[in-house]
């Protein structure tokens, strides 16, 4: 018998078989104001059940039900949500583990289904389609090689793809439905309207979440966590990422927040007076600035290696976090309890790794360069507030506690700062103080020419080269630069941005006319892959 409905949370559970397309499904969600989870696609029953949601989703994957090992749900998955009413919906693979297991037949395709395919209605006032009538036809992004050849009992082919294949399914008693193609991707132009249909009136799901709820529920997990005693530190590095993570929690426990800011010497033109001036300003965050630009520098002299360099940063970051911990305590008489890091929902999720790649279902988070790690003795224990969230959805956080939104478009800067953008010895001549010039120019340009928002990430590299150059009938002997400015949606993979030639021509002459050193500017023109975003 199906629970009452309160019993349920609103939650949208996805199961990842370890498609490109998962990360997806869960923020198309999100836009429709439900809240949705990802987990592994293995993960146990106990795992799926104490998060007690009411819908299921199955993603799709690379793998074929009929390889040996390939990735299901766990034993007594079939008997828990029919008995609590939960809907299941599989997507591609998720659509064939339904029809395997539940007594159907999978075989590989006749014709294989890979981009654009259109499919039709073939069943009249079928749930999926809210009702369509046969005959319906809608453009759908296909990825598939093995197809469903016979259903289980009860089931329904609901539309068929024009090379005849099974493209949706449903057994509207048993609340099972499959769709073969990708909904979630743009390619499906109708896909976002058959999801919100699906979860909004075929499951009744209520679409009330809100970014003000997630602040309210996190100030509230915050406060139980955090003793009245307790104190709490955080670095901050002038990222939106730890700035809105800091935000949250000041405003959770106020002035037991202890924030530290470092000068590392690394740091863009006026950086450190500019990031400090927001915390204090408009955040009013209590945050200690160390400049410890002469530890770091000193440390980096004369070392080329790029993986050195990081290193020696990373340590570095360490022993100042450690001596402000050690303050921290001398002054409040008892250590700091736990440390803030503004880690992100895609840094944690579980994947399903495809069969036979030798990964397992790790839980994996990125190292963090602009922490520096955990001090070894310190023992803090982890707050994470942005665990369950995207970077848009920050930013979005970030917007409700009044981060101003200049500081929550900023484009991202790597924690090892214009280390990794002076290739060779950091601390050679005055490289910094030129890249800083020259990366000003240019930001600024770029920003005034409206167009910084359009742009994932900007700056400029100073070149250890010295070119020949003609400067006021003089010929001079000086240093090259880059310019490098990408388009990205995550930093996995990017294009460089094409600028108007004009644009690039002002830009050009004002770094020559205006930095002492520079006599040539270069423009990088190279993609991710084949090459990285930051020079080293
Ligand atoms: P790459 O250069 O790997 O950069 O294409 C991808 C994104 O990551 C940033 N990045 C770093 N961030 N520590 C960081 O905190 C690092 O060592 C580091 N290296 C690269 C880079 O700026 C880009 O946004």
């Amino acid at each position: 018998m199906e629970p009452p409905k309160t019993l349920k949370s609103n939650i949208v559970l996805i199961l990842d078989y370890g498609s490109q397309y998962t990360h997806l499904i869960t923020r198309r969600i999100r836009t429709l104001s439900i809240f949705s989870l990802c987990i592994s696609g293995t993960s146990s029953l106990k795992t799926i059940t104490d998060l007690n949601p009411s819908v299921i989703i199955l993603s799709g994957g690379p793998h074929s039900v009929h390889t040996p090992n390939s990735p299901s749900f766990p034993d007594g998955f079939v008997e828990y949500v029919e008995k609590n009413g939960i809907f299941v919906l599989g997507i591609c693979y998720g659509l064939q583990l339904i029809v395997q297991k539940l007594g159907g037949a999978v075989a590989v395709g006749e014709k294989q289904e890979y981009g654009k395919m259109v499919i039709e209605v073939v069943k009249d006032c079928g749930e999926l389609f809210g009702g369509g009538c046969v005959g319906e036809k809608q453009v759908v992004w296909m990825s598939h090689g093995d197809e469903a050849v016979r259903l289980p009992d009860g089931f329904e082919v609901v539309a068929r793809s024009e090379q005849g294949a099974v493209a949706a399914v449903e057994n509207k008693c048993r609340r099972f439905y499959g769709l073969q193609y990708h909904p979630e991707v743009t390619h499906s132009p109708k896909g976002m309207e058959t999801l919100r249909h699906f979860l909004l009136d075929v499951c009744g799901v209520e679409a009330g979440w809100k970014m003000e709820d997630v602040m309210e529920e996190e100030i509230k997990v915050i406060r139980g966590m955090v003793g009245p005693q307790d104190h709490v530190i955080c670095a901050l590095s002038g990222g939106v990422d730890s700035t809105v993570a800091a935000t949250l929690v000041h405003k959770a426990i106020g002035e037991r927040l202890h924030c530290i800011f470092v000068d590392n010497g690394l740091l863009r033109y006026k950086e450190q007076e500019r990031v400090m001036e927001t915390f204090e300003k408009d955040l009013h965050l209590p945050v200690t600035c160390v400049d410890a630009s002469v530890r770091f520098l000193s440390e980096l002299k004369g070392v080329t290696d790029p993986e050195k360099k990081r290193k020696i940063i990373g340590k570095e970051f360490i022993a100042v976090f450690d001596a402000f911990a050690h303050d921290l305590e001398k002054k409040l008489g008892k250590k700091p309890t736990y440390l803030v890091q503004g880690t992100l929902y895609p840094d944690v999720i579980e994947s399903c790794p495809p069969p036979g790649s030798g990964k397992t279902h790790s839980h994996t988070i990125k190292s963090h360069h602009n922490v520096g790690g955990l001090p070894k003795d310190m023992k803090l224990k982890l707050i994470e507030p942005l665990k369950l969230l995207f970077k848009d959805e920050v930013r979005e956080l970030g917007k409700i506690l009044d981060v101003p939104v200049s500081f929550l478009k900023r484009h991202p800067f790597p924690g090892p700062g214009l280390a990794v953008r002076i290739p060779g010895d950091v601390t050679q001549g005055n490289a910094l103080d030129i890249l800083r010039q020259v990366d000003e120019i240019f930001i600024q340009a770029i920003k005034d020419a409206g167009i910084y928002d359009e742009i994932w990430q900007a700056f400029a590299v100073f070149l250890p080269v010295k070119t020949t150059g003609v400067q006021g009938d003089q010929r001079t002997h000086s240093n090259a630069v880059a310019l490098r400015a990408v388009t990205s949606h995550d930093g996995m993979t990017a294009d460089w941005y094409y600028f108007e030639h004009k644009f690039l021509d002002d830009v050009s002459r004002k770094i020559c006319n205006s930095v002492r050193g520079v006599n040539r500017v270069c423009l990088d023109i190279t993609s991710k892959p084949p090459s990285t975003i930051e020079w080293e």
